[in-house]
């Protein structure tokens, strides 16, 4: 197991740059194998779930080239395999190969997903999407083979404005023949990067970032190079970090429009940044932070990712903030720890009540999940002495370089391994 240990209460200071995004990474990768030839990904950040991704695509005998920041993905001598339980459960973006290996092949044969406990977080979406296009789908308990004689284009309307199944479909159905067209779709910044990359490679997507997109179906996809957009959820935590110890804190490599809807609550609640081109600096802080209101909500409202790390920032306001999770059913397992490092919040139903300010005091908790495990590094770097974070290796799936990053603008911060 990993720990990453604190010795909370310092300023920070100097700037972080932001890497490449994990969700957009995650689907890049799977996407890159529709190509019939080869694709170069840059900005790739090195985490563990961009690992496991490349481990499948040297199962389904693709050549990967990976270099600090970029990926040669060759597909010449791919071959379609069952992707294992062990592969499939590493990580939820696993199931992005359901849709590339549909699309290419019309058959993929795997299992359910893995990912953050924070939900059932069910793949009906995914699976009525590939139907549509013409799939037939067998499951045995966890094991799902999706196949297709022929796959064509198809009318699809999302219950739910669901990322994955979005990305899903549009993998199953750029190679299908014909017009598909996906209403309420999700509007998040890694479905355009997907779709971007998508196009380069010669497919044909309109209107990803919209609620419907459209896809017309083309039969090769060529090579192409392509880079992955900026984590605006890691420049997110740092924001907040920066809320918090920054004295100041420039968050570099940024595209501001990501954090619009965290950088508007910010600044309710009192904090002062100054919003650049491809920056954000945390400057300070009112000395007295207004108690506020805060609903995630689909792209490009709050973030649900951000909503663990703001309850941390949250505590340190004067009187009583909701915060309203309204995406994933099991998303406040960091609160037992929060309250044990000395915050005063209770949940009901799906709304926490954070009364605040309360000093934090360092403690031994646990990373639940992803980012869960990010509102404790949150937590940790606020709170007066040493705060030990079990089970780091949530952490380390999604923030590339969180100790580098964080001892360089002043954080006492390493990770044990025990
Ligand atoms: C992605 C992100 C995750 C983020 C989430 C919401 C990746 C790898 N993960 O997750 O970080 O928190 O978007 O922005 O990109 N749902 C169904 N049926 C489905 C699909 C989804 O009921 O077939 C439900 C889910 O249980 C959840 C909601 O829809 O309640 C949103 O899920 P979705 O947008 O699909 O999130 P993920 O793609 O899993």
């Amino acid at each position: 197991m990993k720990i990453i240990e604190i010795e909370g209460g310092r300023q920070l200071s100097g700037t972080i740059r932001i890497s490449g995004a994990k969700n957009a990474t995650v689907a890049l990768i799977p996407a890159a194998i529709l190509t019939d030839e080869e694709a170069t990904i840059c900005n790739v950040p090195e985490i563990t779930d961009t690992d496991v991704l490349c481990d499948i695509l040297k199962l389904l005998n693709v050549k990967v080239n990976r270099s600090t920041e970029s990926i040669v993905i060759n597909t010449k001598e791919m071959q379609n395999t069952i992707i294992g339980e062990d592969y499939s459960k590493k990580l939820r973006a696993s199931y992005y190969f359901m849709g590339a290996l549909l699309g290419k092949y019309k058959k993929a044969e795997m299992y359910f997903p893995g990912g953050c406990s924070i939900g059932a977080r069910p793949i009906d979406l995914h699976l009525k999407g590939f139907e549509a296009l013409g799939a037939t789908i067998t499951t045995d308990n966890d094991k799902y083979i999706v196949e297709a004689k022929e796959l064509k284009g198809a009318n699809i309307y999302l219950d739910f404005a669901s990322v994955g199944a979005t990305i899903n479909i549009m993998l199953a159905a750029v190679k299908a023949k014909g017009k598909t067209i996906i209403d309420n779709a999700a509007k998040e910044p890694e479905i355009v990067n997907v779709a971007t990359f998508l196009n380069n490679m010669g497919a044909k997507i309109q209107g990803a970032g919209t609620s419907t997109i459209k896809i017309e179906g083309v039969e090769h996809l060529h090579k192409c190079f392509h880079e992955v957009i900026p984590d605006r959820i890691e420049a997110g935590t740092y924001i907040i970090i920066g809320a918090l110890c920054g004295k100041p804190l420039k968050i570099d490599n940024v595209i501001p429009e990501h954090v619009d809807a965290l950088i508007s609550k910010l600044e309710e609640l009192g904090i002062n940044l100054e919003v650049g081109a491809d920056y954000v600096t945390v400057l300070g802080r009112e000395e007295v932070l207004n108690p506020i209101t805060v609903k995630t909500a689909v792209y490009p409202g709050l973030a649900t990712d951000l909503q663990q790390p703001l309850t941390v920032l949250l505590t340190q306001a004067k009187g009583k903030s909701k915060v309203t999770e309204t995406i994933f059913e099991n998303r406040f397992m960091h609160v037992p720890y929060l309250n044990a490092l000395g915050s005063n919040i209770t949940v009901k139903n799906q709304t926490a009540t954070i009364i605040g300010p309360t000093k934090l005091k360092g403690a031994e908790v646990g990373a639940t999940d992803l980012r869960a495990g990010a509102a404790m590094v949150v937590a940790g770097l606020l709170a007066e002495g040493k705060t030990k974070i079990t089970n780091a290796e949530h952490i380390l799936r999604g923030y590339e370089q969180i100790v580098e990053k964080l001892t360089a603008v002043g954080a006492k911060i390493r990770i044990i391994e025990i």
